[in-house]
């Protein structure tokens, strides 16, 4: 183990800044500063503070991951960075740093995909990922199924959100509700003493219309309106809104859609095994439905422990450490951040 490559891996595509290190498939250090506290007050990440909180955070972060895992920079044989999808600002931040280290440490740098890397975390935990695999990428960013044939050069997007990704759906209902941001934990853990029958709210993109040009796509901006609109109808009502139940019927909408539609996927491109990631895949509701619909169908479903599923470097560091071990070509020196690159674009 100990001739497995050294690999640090950088994060800072939204508001965490994230220091892995990896030896193979083996974590070392998962180093993250959150900027999450600051943006609480605007009920969502702004960028600006964003990218000034990273470059705050930067040194102490690579400081304290290399002391967590007990090396010296030097020891590093590979620098891997997040060089899209994200705020432009923000990325190029540890674009910049990672730079900055591989030419400082004279080792190859590799600039990949923050949703390949949501999918190369999971090798961490479980272990080599089954090719293919259906990927289900759900965040305060994103919400896409993938068919990843090679998470180091062969990911192909199925359906992504019209609108808004599902995180930003539980951040914006949660803030309708009165709950803190971001909302995806509140809502989770309300939802649990409420009724998810109790109201019918939609399910985006599942008619029979939307499903001919829209079957492994997602749309919840209908839903979040319809949230609001039954909320408003209700105080205007003068009675108290049932905040447990409005959170867990519109979970339900939500996990029921996405859950139906991976699995969905699956059947459709003859996948068996179904990978979770990004930081609402760390919801109860999702974890067991997906779990439980998927058995029914043979399938199998991996979902990486919740502090993997959030933005950290420990998914950049595996994603690098397997472009390593596959002999990808490392990315040349003037990379770019990406701020909208491709999902099919695992790396420069
Ligand atoms: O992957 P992530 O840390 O950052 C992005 O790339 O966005 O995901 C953050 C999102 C937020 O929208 C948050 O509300 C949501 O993940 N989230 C959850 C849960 N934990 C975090 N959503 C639903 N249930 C949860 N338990
Ligand atoms: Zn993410």
């Amino acid at each position: 183990m100990s001739n497995e490559p050294l690999v640090l891996g950088i994060e800072t595509s939204c508001d965490e800044t994230g220091v892995g290190i990896v030896r193979g498939h083996t974590l070392l250090a998962d180093a993250v500063a959150s900027s999450v506290e600051e943006h609480a007050r605007f009920g969502g990440v702004v960028p600006e503070v964003a990218s000034r909180a990273h470059l705050e955070a930067m040194v102490p972060t690579l400081e304290r991951a290399c002391e967590t895992a007990g090396i010296a920079l030097s020891d590093v044989d590979a620098i891997a960075v997040t060089a899209g999808p994200g705020l432009a600002g923000a990325l190029l931040v540890g674009v910049a740093a990672a730079k900055a280290l591989a030419i400082s440490l004279d080792k190859p740098l590799y600039g990949v995909n923050h949703l390949s890397a949501h999918v190369a975390v999971d090798q961490l935990e479980h272990g080599p990922l089954p090719d293919p695999c259906l990927a289900l990428l759900v965040s305060g960013g994103h919400s896409s199924l993938l068919r990843v044939d090679d998470v180091t050069s062969s990911v192909t997007p199925l359906g992504a959100t019209i609108d808004d990704a599902a995180g930003e759906a539980f951040d914006k209902v949660a803030r309708l509700l009165g709950l803190p941001f971001p909302g995806g934990p509140h809502i989770d853990r309300v939802a649990r003493e409420g009724n998810a029958v109790s109201i019918d709210f939609p399910r985006g993109l599942t008619a029979r219309r939307d499903l001919e040009r829209h079957r492994f796509d997602f749309s919840f901006s209908g839903l979040k309106t319809a949230v609001a609109r039954w909320v408003e109808a209700r105080e205007a009502s003068g009675e108290p809104v049932p905040v447990a139940d409005v959170a867990a019927a519109f979970q339900e909408a939500v996990v029921d859609v996405l859950t139906r539609k991976a699995i969905d996927a699956a059947v459709d491109q003859g996948i068996e095994d179904i990978l979770i990631g990004g930081g609402v895949a760390a919801n109860s509701r999702l974890r067991f439905l997906a779990t439980e619909r998927a058995a029914a169908k043979g399938i199998r479903v991996r979902v990486p422990r919740p502090g993997l599923c959030t933005d950290n470097g420990a998914m950049v560091a595996a994603l690098g450490s397997e472009m390593v071990a596959r002999g990808r070509v490392p990315s040349a020196l003037d990379l770019p951040a990406d701020s909208s690159m491709p999902v099919d674009r695992v790396q420069f």
